[in-house]
């Protein structure tokens, strides 16, 4: 074998110490512990109504997601960026909300001497927090801080898959698991010891529209209603997006058609050349080219009239 030039040897070795350290490097990431986060169970993908193409709210569940939300999750979780008009005509009469509204009391003011005020909540009110702030929220759950739920389902990864899955994913930790005081063991939730205690029981509601509520359906109905919250434009933007779509259907083809109709004389237009006869000679053989008034004629000589032609 020919010896190899400095080059190459150089080349060789740096390939070989490369090739080396990669293998290291894989061999002892692969045998290092699992790390906590690393056991986070996936949620399943589920068929929700409002995510399929020409599908929308369940108007029902909504409903039942509100009084889910209002006698359950609200006594930690705020919803502040709803208001209450805003569930008229979705899942509520006008009446019915004004009424829920009215439930609620809502610090109003100051008032002519200087004072806050309570007075009923009306529809323009936002839906009341459970806390007054997050230190106080935190205080009284073990200093985790229960999120506003206003746009929970957009914030997570998984959406409205993960909040139904962590709802009903509540289990016992498994063999070793850690868990610390004050913590729950849900396999949806990164690291699995979450500080939320599970909310959602059998028989814990009961729905007036006779509804049976086990935890599915409560999950369900909670997470459909803050699936909704997150993005109440959904139906109007699918809507719109029908409307676009049978618009676009006869617009188009005869826009097409158009376009084909303005652009045919031109896309079809040929344009040909014709090149001039050759002068006619005389006898002698010289072509006599005559031009425009004015312009003295031109005899070409026979010579130069086949050097012309052959060029
Ligand atoms: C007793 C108080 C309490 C109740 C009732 C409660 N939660 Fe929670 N929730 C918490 C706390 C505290 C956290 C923060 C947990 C953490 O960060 O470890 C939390 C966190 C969450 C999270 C966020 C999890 C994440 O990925 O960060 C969601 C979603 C949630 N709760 C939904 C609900 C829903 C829906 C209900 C009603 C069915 C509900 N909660 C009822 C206290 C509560």
């Amino acid at each position: 074998m020919a010896a190899w030039s400095p080059f190459k040897k150089i080349a060789a070795s740096l390939f070989g110490v490369t090739g080396a350290t990669a293998a290291f490097t894989v061999y002892n990431l692969e045998k290092r512990p699992l790390k906590a986060a690393e056991l986070l169970l996936h949620p399943p993908a589920y068929e929700w109504a409002h995510n399929k193409v020409f599908g929308s709210f369940d108007a029902a569940s909504l409903r039942r997601g509100y009084l889910v939300y209002k006698n359950v999750c609200k006594q930690c979780h705020s919803i502040k960026y709803l208001a209450f008009r805003e569930m008229v005509g979705v899942f509520m009469t006008e009446e019915e909300a004004k009424a829920e509204a009215a439930e609620v009391d809502i610090v109003d003011g100051p008032d002519d001497t200087g004072e806050m005020f309570e007075r009923p909540g009306k529809l323009s009110d936002k839906l009341p927090m459970p806390y007054r702030n997050d230190e106080e929220a935190r205080f009284a759950n073990n200093g985790a801080l229960p999120p506003d739920l206003s746009y929970i389902v957009l914030a997570r990864h998984g959406g409205e898959d993960y909040v139904f899955s962590l709802l009903t994913g509540y289990c016992d930790p498994p063999e070793g698991f850690d868990l610390k005081d004050g913590l729950h063991y849900n396999p949806y939730f990164a690291g699995g010891a979450i500080g939320m205690a599970q909310a959602l029981f059998p028989g814990i509601y009961e729905y007036a529209d006779g509804t049976p509520a086990p935890v599915s359906q409560l999950a369900k109905d909670v997470t459909e209603f803050l699936a909704w919250i997150a993005q109440p434009e959904l139906n109007t933007r699918k809507e719109m997006a029908i409307k676009f779509l049978m618009v676009m259907t006869f617009l188009l083809p005869s826009v097409y058609y158009w376009k084909r109709f303005k652009w045919a004389p031109i896309k079809n237009l040929k344009i040909e050349f014709r090149p001039p006869k050759p002068p006619a000679r005389d006898q002698t053989g010289t072509a006599t080219l005559k031009f425009r008034k004015g312009i003295p004629k031109l005899r070409l000589t026979d010579q130069i009239y086949k050097t012309l032609q052959t060029e």
